[in-house]
């Protein structure tokens, strides 16, 4: 009898990524699959972003479906389009995952009307993870800047899952303002596990904004790095990146442990349609996860 290999069995010994290889090929076989899901759940977070609930319909691919933090999936709006959003949710999480979607253009904007029950479609998890478990018994920098607080939301369960794992953890998040502030809900929650130091800026104040205002950089004076010690994962758009794996390139930390998270327009998330590459390599097998190295050899990634 032929044994029919499931779209989810994890490939070949030899094919799972090495702690060393972790920014090669995605652990996970790729699937053109698209699984029905559902949105069961949307909170409005701001004026621009949603947190959409979404669950896989069939119970047997849901409770298949796994991914790692850092990796992102395609979602179809029937009728409008496919696009690719990072996972925001613990990837312990098995009842549903959550996506935290800015609305942009024709897809975005028709998510955003989008009502409870509707029907959608989920391809993947795609896409390198951030090496987790390479961050034990370390120092770990989370650090994003307005959206980026989105795929940075899964390594942050992550840590606090596993809290007893990881050395000094520091999260720093800058936003535009306080009304373009994400998940503020969860902050307390956050902040209230030992030892995790939550620090928010924002570039312009309020009246009712007692926090600091300024840029995100200046929140690492007040954060002690142990240069030999200290993984960082920084989500965010290009130029912030920049200046923050700039800044702490500057205190010492190396390039190759510092984590970043690439976008680039996708089509089919798998390698195959050629339109997310940056020279030969793949911004959606490849990445979107790379280390600052990395992307710095990565002619015109940023
Ligand atoms: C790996 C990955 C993870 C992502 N995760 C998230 C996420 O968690 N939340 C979120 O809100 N968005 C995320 N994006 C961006 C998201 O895919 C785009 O905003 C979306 O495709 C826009 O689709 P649209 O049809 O609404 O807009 P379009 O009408 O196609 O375009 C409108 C605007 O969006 C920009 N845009 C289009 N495609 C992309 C893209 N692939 N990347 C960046 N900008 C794009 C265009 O330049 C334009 O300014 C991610 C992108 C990638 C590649
Ligand atoms: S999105 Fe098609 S090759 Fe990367």
């Amino acid at each position: 009898m032929t044994t029919l290999l499931h779209p989810y069995d994890v490939t070949q010994e030899s094919d799972m990524q090495s702690p060393l290889d972790f920014n090669r090929r995605s652990r996970l076989k790729h699937v053109d699959r698209t699984f029905k899901a559902e949105i069961i759940n949307i909170i409005s977070l701001t004026e621009m972003e949603k947190l959409f609930q979404v669950r896989i319909m069939d119970d047997y691919y849901r409770s298949k479906f796994s991914y790692l933090p850092g990796q992102f999936v395609m979602l179809e709006l029937p009728g409008f389009g496919e696009i690719p959003i990072s996972i925001s949710s613990s990837s312990s999480n098995k009842g549903f995952i959550e996506l935290c979607i800015r609305k942009m253009g024709s897809v975005t904007t028709m998510l955003h009307k989008a009502r409870r029950g509707a029907k959608v479609g989920i391809r993947g998890p795609f896409g390198t993870h951030f090496p987790m478990e390479k961050m034990h018994g370390h120092n770990v920098l989370l650090i994003a800047g307005g959206l980026g607080l989105a795929p940075l939301r899964a390594p942050i369960f992550n840590v606090i899952e596993n809290r007893s794992n990881f050395n000094q953890v520091d999260i720093l998040y800058g936003t535009k303002s306080p009304k373009n502030m994400l998940f503020n809900y969860q902050y307390e929650e956050w902040n209230r596990i030992a030892d995790i130091n939550l620090q928010v800026i924002v570039e312009h104040g309020a009246d009712s904004w007692t926090g600091p205002v300024g840029m995100i950089t200046s929140l690492l004076d007040d954060v002690t790095i142990l240069p030999d010690d200290t993984f960082a994962i920084i989500c965010g758009p290009p130029i912030m990146f920049k200046f923050v794996c700039e800044r702490l390139t500057d205190d010492g930390i190396p390039m190759h442990r510092m984590f970043v998270s690439l976008e680039r327009r996708m089509h089919c998330g798998m390698g195959k349609c050629c339109r997310c590459n940056i020279g030969s390599t793949y911004t959606c097998i490849d990445g979107p996860v790379f280390d600052y190295w990395t992307v710095m050899n990565l002619k015109e990634a940023i």
